[in-house]
């Protein structure tokens, strides 16, 4: 069965551009992005690969690591990096998995047969320092990702994680948020000085903990 939120997700270990890794100690107390796509020295995943090295400092101010994956071998992803940190103007500063035989796309379930025959998709995961799967989408090959959507997700699941805070429809960073239903407006107004505004008993808003 595909993998669902709430999974602890698959350890492997695996030899990637920076060397082997086995994956839950590699990813220690971080949170990581996994992210697939489908082969090296292709436009779209060219594109991406760059974006991902340009926003690394990002992910590093909210503790998650980048790995990234395709099917082709070590040295076609050393070969490859070379052209996206040249056409990118950027620098790869993150492992890609090897995985020609497949072993973590099967395990992961990033090949999608009838989209693209025995090549992984656009798949992010998002995983919390339990190793526990907290996102994750799939794109169509010929869309490339919007990075900066997953740091959104991922500033939103570390503000329910330390603050007790969801984020409403279209939140950006700043933007007020909401109260968690398993918090009473009683509790909500000890714990968020700000204020807390109750627009309905069940819909409770705060300004951004952490701002
Ligand atoms: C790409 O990465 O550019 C791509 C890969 C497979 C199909 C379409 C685009």
């Amino acid at each position: 069965m595909a993998l669902q939120l709430g999974d602890t997700v698959p350890d492997f270990t695996q030899e990637t551009s920076e060397g082997s890794i086995s994956f839950h100690e590699w990813a220690g107390d971080s949170w990581v992005v996994l992210f697939s796509h489908p082969a090296d020295y292709t436009p779209v995943c060219t594109t991406e690969l760059g974006t991902v090295a340009s926003l690394k400092p990002e992910f590093d101010k909210r503790n998650v690591k980048i790995l990234a994956l395709s099917v082709d071998s070590v040295d076609s992803h050393k070969g490859w990096i070379n052209d996206i940190n040249e056409t990118q103007n950027t620098n790869v500063n993150y492992p890609i998995i090897a995985d020609p035989d497949r072993k973590v796309a099967d395990l992961y379930g990033m090949i999608h047969p009838n989209s693209l025959n025995n090549l992984t998709v656009r798949s992010v995961f998002i995983i919390d320092p339990n190793k526990k799967l907290r996102l994750s989408l799939t794109y169509p090959a010929s869309t490339g990702r919007n990075f900066d959507e997953i740091l959104r997700v991922i500033d939103s699941l570390q503000l329910t994680d330390y603050h007790q805070v969801a984020t409403p429809a279209n939140w950006k960073d700043g933007d007020d948020c909401v109260v968690v239903p398993s918090i009473s407006t009683d509790e909500a107004k000890q714990k968020f000085p700000k204020g807390v505004t109750e627009v309905k008993p069940y819909l409770r808003m705060t300004p951004q903990p952490n701002k």
